[in-house]
């Protein structure tokens, strides 16, 4: 899911009761043999794999401190009960949908950016921390100590398990993150971005090390690949060569969507009754990575994204400005300037190996037009065009035409037909080719296809 807790919420909310009613059964049925006793390899057989998910993956806890001031006796007391030292699941948990406490939820997880500290912060009084860093359970749980409602990525992480002999803590590892957060171009503060890009680094050189020094393989869904990619631009070539062997992405939109420009005008609660859009919206436009998402002039050029008969005007990804300010988000407009566009200006190269798996033919908001009313009205019209239902084709494929001329820099492009945006992590034509990458590269028998793009 790209950058939106609510649409993921909408997701959740429908899935809910059938698959706890699943998962109730099957975990109660799948008790590891246990002890920890690893079962005896000859040696490390397989690459080591990180599972990075995509922002609706990721889970968040959180605890409220004497500076936090309720805005309601509700947001007072709720919720009733909580863990350890105060803590409490923040994201997700299904009372958000409840109509009072969705203000308790929405007052909580926003960030704010603090222009003194050139930085976002929390909420005033909410401590806020990733669980199980490391493990992927809570990628395939959305609460891992119920493991009643099933995760995102609970179905890749089990094929991993059955059809790939991966087994969790030993070469399958997660790397959950605060998907509010985000990163900023040079010169910039990310106090938790950064943070997490050092977890992410210390986590992929103990894995390598818990496999016999073999380089591991980053698997990442959606925003987690614009996370792996700066976690590799980042390092050093000699780190690159010895702890990662590749860099393989599930629908990464390395350029944006213009789905997020409707996330920022309108807010996006994809349909979900009783859930308050405004206040969504607020908190979807609070995120720092939402920004990051934004379409990019490099991918998006000067095409008209989005027109306001309102404002009289037309913007494409190179006026985003104008956009924020006119849909009244002017708060967001320096962050974007000043952090964001820079990040975003170039695709680094990651100096490892990618394979890019994108999910196509799938229809994928192209343009938006407003009518009369401006932003504060839902959109007149929606052209769709190619795409995963939320990326851009052009977004998904812009690393072929971003590298064109570094042969060091192998680039496979898998197209997924009429595979969504995450129907990648469940799909089975897209789970048997997330197998076949894997298992080129355990068997050693991986081409590196240097800017090719096929088809399957
Ligand atoms: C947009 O158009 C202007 C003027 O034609 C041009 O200079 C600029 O390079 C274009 N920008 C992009 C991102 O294509
Ligand atoms: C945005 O930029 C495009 C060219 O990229 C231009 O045609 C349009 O008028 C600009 N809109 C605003 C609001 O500045
Ligand atoms: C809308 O803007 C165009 C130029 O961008 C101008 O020619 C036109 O008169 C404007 N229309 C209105 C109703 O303001
Ligand atoms: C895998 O293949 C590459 C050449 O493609 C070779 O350099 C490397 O040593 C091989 N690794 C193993 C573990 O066999």
């Amino acid at each position: 899911m790209v950058g939106r807790p609510s649409s993921v919420a909408a997701v959740v909310v429908v899935v809910v009761l059938v698959a706890a009613m699943v998962s109730t059964l099957s975990s109660c049925c799948c008790v590891r043999a246990g002890g920890g006793e690893r079962r005896r390899r000859q040696e490390a057989e397989r690459h080591p794999v990180v599972l990075i998910p995509g922002s609706g993956g990721n889970q968040l806890e959180a605890r409220l401190t004497e500076e936090y001031s309720p805005s309601s006796l509700a947001c007072r007391v709720w919720p009733v009960m909580r863990g350890k030292g105060g803590w409490f699941r923040l994201w997700f948990a299904p009372s958000v949908v409840v109509a009072p406490l969705t203000n308790c939820f929405a007052e909580r997880i926003k960030i704010y950016y603090d222009p003194a500290a050139d930085d976002y912060r929390n909420a005033a009084g909410v401590e806020t921390r990733v669980p199980d860093f490391g493990s992927t359970s809570t990628l395939r749980y959305l609460d891992p100590n119920l493991k009643l409602l099933t995760g995102y990525m609970n179905v890749l992480a089990s094929t991993l398990e059955k059809k790939a002999g991966y087994e969790e803590g030993f070469d399958l590892f997660g790397a959950p993150y605060d998907f509010r957060y985000g990163l900023a171009g040079p010169g910039h503060p990310s106090r938790v971005g950064s943070a997490y890009l050092e977890r992410l680094t210390k986590l992929v050189e103990s894995a390598c090390a818990a496999n016999g020094g073999k380089p591991a393989i980053l698997l990442a869904h959606s925003l987690g690949g614009l996370y792996a990619l700066q976690m590799l631009a980042r390092s050093s070539p000699p780190w690159r060569a010895a702890h990662v062997k590749r860099l393989v992405t599930l629908s990464t939109p390395w350029g944006g969507t213009v789905q997020e420009m409707l996330t920022f005008a309108s807010g996006n609660t994809l349909g979900v009754p009783f859930v308050d859009a405004s206040l969504i919206r607020d908190e979807q436009r609070s995120s720092e990575s939402n920004l990051w998402l934004l379409p990019v002039p490099r991918v998006f050029g000067n095409t008209t994204l989005v027109v306001s008969r309102h404002h009289n005007r037309s913007y494409s990804a190179t006026n985003m400005t104008q956009f924020l300010r006119d849909i009244g988000f002017p708060e967001g407009v320096e962050p974007y300037r000043a952090r964001i566009r820079p990040l975003v200006e170039l695709l680094p190269e990651p100096g490892v190996p990618v394979t890019c798996l994108v999910g196509t033919g799938v229809d994928t908001v192209e343009s938006l037009v407003y009518g009369n009313d401006g932003f504060e009205a839902a959109p007149e019209k929606v052209v769709y065009g190619d795409g995963d239902g939320t990326v851009n084709l052009a977004s998904l494929m812009d690393p072929i035409k971003a590298w064109p001329d570094s042969p060091a820099q192998a680039v496979e492009v898998v197209e997924l037909p009429k595979v969504s945006h995450s129907g990648i992590l469940k799909d089975k034509s897209a789970l048997d080719q997330i197998l076949r990458v894997l298992d080129a590269i355990n068997l050693n028998a991986t081409t590196s296809i240097h800017r090719s793009s096929l088809s399957v």
